[in-house]
């Protein structure tokens, strides 16, 4: 059976770095509601145009809208070695999801919760920047981009943004981790290391 693991965490704890790394080297697909969202915001469809004022206030979108689309996409990922980045964020979304992996003959095999704190996750974001060709995430001192190629700021990574996505989190995204921990499979990473380093944790954890 194809491999399904979830990306849990604070913003910015480096859940998309680890999953791009993955994606790169062993071959998953990563399946970010936020990259998702981003890019229906920039081609302004109707589901851009819902999302975009909850995700530039650093609110959550609603739960009805992004199970809708998590289930479209599972559907056409079948086979395929998944990582559900950013999803589910609330206990109705983990509720769906419950429901929905065995319609699409998934398992899943393990909730990674990368745990760091939040002084550290916002010295993260606000020296995030993204390349908006690739999607590739740089940090203006902890992984700068190459010369040549120019990155943006996202909307929501202004320092009042970050801290009421952080209330977001701990308020409504933080049950997760004693929703999965009572069905045992969580498994807690410390993310406030190295990259390199939280990369070797996450290998022993995704064999
Ligand atoms: P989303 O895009 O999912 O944002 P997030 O969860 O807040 O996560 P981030 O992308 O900010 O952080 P990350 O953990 O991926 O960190 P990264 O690797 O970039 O969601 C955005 C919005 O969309 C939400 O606010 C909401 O409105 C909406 N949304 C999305 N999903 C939803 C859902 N399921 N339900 C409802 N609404 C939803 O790293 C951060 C920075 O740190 C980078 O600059 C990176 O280079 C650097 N870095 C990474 N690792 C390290 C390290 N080990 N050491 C030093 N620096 C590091």
């Amino acid at each position: 059976m194809a491999k399904t693991y979830i990306f849990l965490g604070p913003p910015g704890a480096g859940k998309g770095t680890q999953a791009q790394r993955l994606v790169e080297e062993k071959g998953f697909v990563q399946l970010s509601t936020g990259d998702i969202l981003r890019e229906a915001v920039k081609n302004q469809t109707e589901l851009g145009k819902k999302a975009k004022e909850y995700m530039d206030s650093g609110k959550l979108v609603p739960d009805s809208i992004i199970i809708g689309i998590i289930k479209e996409k599972l559907q056409g990922l079948q086979g395929k070695d998944i990582i559900l980045d950013g999803f589910p964020r609330t206990i109705p979304q983990a509720e769906a999801l419950d429901t929905m992996l065995p319609e699409v003959e998934r398992k899943l095999d393990g909730v990674i919760l990368f745990q760091v704190e939040d002084n550290e996750v916002i010295k993260r974001l606000s020296g995030r920047r993204v390349d908006p060709k690739t999607g590739k995430v740089y940090h203006i001192v902890f992984n700068p981009p190459p010369e040549g190629v120019e990155v943006i700021q996202r909307e929501d990574d202004k320092e009042e943004v970050i801290r009421k996505r952080l209330d977001v989190y701990h308020s409504q995204t933080a049950p997760l981790i004693d929703y999965y921990k009572q069905k045992g499979n969580l498994v807690i990473i410390q993310a406030d290391r190295p990259p390199q380093e939280v990369y070797n944790a996450l290998i022993n954890v995704i064999k």
